[in-house]
């Protein structure tokens, strides 16, 4: 494998990922854009090439399987190897996600996102990401998922978004278990939070840019070799579960 380090992002197409992409772009990676619409795809590897990121376009909709094993195919052939995977895209389900009226079929697609599509899109790419002698995993949680914070008197963490907020403790799950079985091969895999961004996701009314919130996920992806594993964090530490 080349000197230079190869990153997979999913949804980096805009928000969060098109941020993560430049970050990891700028430290000199090899960056495969994961988008599932060729357009916005096509636009966003136009964007980030003219910045400077050495990027190139995956074809990927994390919620379908042959979609996931293509894009592993792509990679091999493209770039001959992965280094770093950020599970970066996902779904809301929309508003609201009142726990006792919400629609089973929105829980289903939010999770069919969110979780599986982490697991599938994740052990699509592990025989490339064993290869690597560093490799990393950042999935991309949300503090919303912590059902210590969650259950905090006196923090506020805005309406209950039973599909949404449920999907991300899911996922911090799913990052303890990979951590655990993976543990003695040296792939770390972390969850990370960006914090409160101003995206598509929640219609630009976050405080924080998309730059910002893409720091954790850079700073995850980055992690030297006595890194933590099977952690939670934002960029103030350790977030609780
Ligand atoms: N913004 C926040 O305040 C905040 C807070 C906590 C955590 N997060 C997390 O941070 C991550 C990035 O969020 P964001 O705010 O940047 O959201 P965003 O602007 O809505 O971007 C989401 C990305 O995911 C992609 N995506 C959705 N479903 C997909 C699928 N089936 N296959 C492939 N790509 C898919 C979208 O692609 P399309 O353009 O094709 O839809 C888009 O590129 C998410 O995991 C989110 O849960 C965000």
């Amino acid at each position: 494998m080349s000197a230079q380090r190869i990153a997979l992002v999913t949804g980096a197409n805009k928000g969060i990922g098109y941020e993560i992409a430049a970050g990891l772009g700028s430290l000199g990676w090899r960056v495969g854009v994961g988008a599932r619409d060729k357009q916005r795809r096509d636009t966003a590897v136009e964007k980030l090439r003219a910045g400077g990121t050495d990027a190139f376009g995956v074809p990927l909709d994390v919620a379908d399987e042959t979609s996931a094993v293509a894009a592993a195919e792509l990679i091999a052939d493209r770039a001959g190897g992965l280094d770093v995977l950020v599970n970066n895209a996902a779904i809301t389900g929309g508003m609201p996600q009142t726990p006792t009226t919400v629609d089973p079929a929105t829980v289903r697609a939010v999770v069919e996102t969110n979780v599986i599509g982490v697991i599938r899109v994740t052990n699509a790419m592990l025989p490339l990401l064993r290869g690597s002698a560093s490799a990393r995993i950042v999935n991309m949680a949300s503090s919303v998922g912590s059902l210590v914070l969650q259950t905090t008197p006196g923090i506020d963490m805005g309406p209950a978004l039973v599909a949404y907020s449920a999907s991300k403790t899911f996922l911090n799950a799913v990052t303890v278990h990979y951590a655990k079985e993976l543990g003695d091969t040296g792939i770390l895999v972390n969850s990370g939070c960006p914090g409160y961004t101003a995206t598509d996701l929640n219609g630009f009314q976050g405080v924080r840019t998309p730059r910002q919130g893409a720091a954790i996920a850079i700073h995850l992806a980055t992690l030297p070799d006595d890194g933590p594993t099977g952690g939670f964090f934002d960029d103030g530490g350790t977030v609780p579960w």
